[in-house]
This record gives structure tokens, C-alpha cells and sequence, in this order.
């Protein structure tokens, strides 16, 4: 089973025939909202708001670890992420949508893995890759299906928000080889990996990172919210390409 986990300015799927609501518990606490169950383009999915309904749940404080063991116990076996980033590379322009391939974790403080008492039997995650390559490859077939041009990898730097970052800051990552700067993609990224979940992000560029192209003085929410209902537009088309084939 495939779970979809919208991010900012995708809390809903309007291609998304649902069948059943859940509320979801689970030893790490409450996931970020009920659980859709549905259809997409008749294939089964869940889908997940990541920031609750209606955007309330900051970056920092979603229960990452409740959201991914519920997913799981659902069976779900591959998620597909949506995430807003900025975009720090010159090519990833405001309305570029990106599947990165490695990622930089900054954040701190939150709850990064499921190995978390002293008498936990652990594993070491492979994070080598920290993406599954077949899933990244199926969205980038499904994107070029639906002719949605998708940029092929990059470094996501995963910041701890919910401020936005200094030039400074933008200048390090970028220093540090990342491409675009987004504050939800760890510790994501890293639970799916310890829960053997395939995981992979649609990374949708909203503005331009701190610093670069028109950015010099920050954003104007209004300006990333019309770039991201836009782009999400192209996403769900994605999507609706991406559910279709199973990517194995
Ligand atoms: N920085 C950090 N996170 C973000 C940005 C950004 O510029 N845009 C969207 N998420």
C-alpha cells in the first residue's frame, strides 16, 4: 500500500475518492490527523496531512515518529512525500518541482528515531541512500508521463524553523552541497528508513532561498502560497501517475 504525505499547500487530494476517515494512535503519540482512506484513480491509497488540517502543526512540532508507525501498521510500505523548499541552486527556480537524492540534516531536538530507551535493541539505518532509487525513478517516469518537467536529485538541507533562514546560514548549506532548504525532510526521511519503508519526497520550490535571486529581504507569503497552489496543481497530476504503477 502507497501513503501520500501532503505538506504545505497540499492538505487535501481533490482527486482523492475517500472511503473511510481514521484517527490513529499509536505508543509515539497522535499522528498530525485522521488517516483518508481512498481511491486514487482507483487505486488504493492513505493520505496525510503532515501539518494537521488546516495547516496548524509547524515543522518542528509534527509527531513525525506517530505518522510513520501508524502508516505502517496500515501496511503502507512506500510513501511519497510532498514537501516545500527554497530553493538554493540557481536552476531550482520558484515552481520547480525536484526529487531529491541525499540529504543534510540541521534540525534539532526533535524525535529522530525509533531507538530511543537504553534496552532498545538497535540497528544501524544504511542511510548511504537515503532515498529508495526505484521509487525515486517511478515518480520521475510518472512526472515525464504526465509531461510535468521534475529536476532529477539534489541535496535537501533540512532546517529546524520555524523561522526562515539568513543569508549566512543559506551560504553554509550551500557550502555544505545543498540545493534547496526545506524544515520537514528529517526526521522523515530517516524514521521511513528504520521502519524499511521505500521512501522518496516531490520537492516543489516556492521561493528563492535566503539570499538568492529576488530573496535579498525575505518572502511575501502571499507570493509563496500562489507559487505553491500552482505547483501543487502539477503534483496531484504527478500523483495520480505516480499511484498507478507500483514502482517495484
Ligand atoms: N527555507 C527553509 N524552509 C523552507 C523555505 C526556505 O526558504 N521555503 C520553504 N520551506
Amino acid at each position: 500500500m502507497l501513503a501520500i504525505i501532503g505538506g504545505h499547500g497540499l492538505t487535501e487530494l481533490a482527486n482523492l475518492e475517500i472511503t473511510h476517515r481514521q484517527v490513529m494512535r499509536t505508543p509515539y503519540g497522535e499522528p498530525s490527523g485522521a488517516f483518508l482512506f481512498g481511491t486514487l484513480d482507483q487505486h488504493e491509497v492513505i493520505f496525510l496531512a503532515r501539518h494537521g488540517y488546516g495547516h496548524i502543526i509547524p515543522p518542528h512540532l509534527v509527531n513525525y515518529r506517530a505518522n510513520l508507525w501508524a502508516l505502517r501498521e496500515q501496511g503502507v510500505s512506500k510513501v511519497v512525500s510532498i514537501a516545500t523548499v527554497g530553493g538554493i541552486r540557481a536552476d531550482l527556480t520558484p515552481g520547480t518541482i525536484v526529487v531529491p537524492d541525499q540529504i543534510i540534516d540541521y534540525t534539532h531536538g526533535r524525535d529522530a528515531t525509533f531507538y530511543d530507551t537504553r534496552d532498545a535493541v538497535y540497528t544501524n539505518a544504511n542511510f548511504t541512500l537515503p532515498y529508495c532509487p526505484k521509487l525515486r525513478e517511478h515518480i520521475l517516469r510518472s512526472a515525464k508521463a504526465v509531461q510535468q518537467p521534475c529536476v532529477d536529485g539534489g541535496v535537501y538541507a533540512a532546517t529546524q524553523g520555524p523561522r526562515l533562514d539568513s543569508i549566512a546560514e543559506v551560504n553554509r548549506y550551500e557550502r555544505d552541497g545543498a540545493d534547496m532548504v526545506g524544515m520537514t525532510g528529517m526526521p522523515e526521511t530517516a524514521l521511513a528508513m528504520e521502519l524499511d519503508m521505500k521512501y522518496a519526497i516531490i520537492a516543489v520550490v516556492v521561493n528563492h532561498a535566503a539570499g538568492r535571486g529576488d530573496n535579498q529581504q525575505g518572502v511575501s507569503v502571499e507570493r509563496v502560497n500562489a507559487v505553491a497552489s500552482v505547483a501543487m496543481e502539477r503534483v496531484r497530476s504527478i500523483l495520480g501517475c505516480v499511484v498507478s504503477g507500483d514502482g517495484d
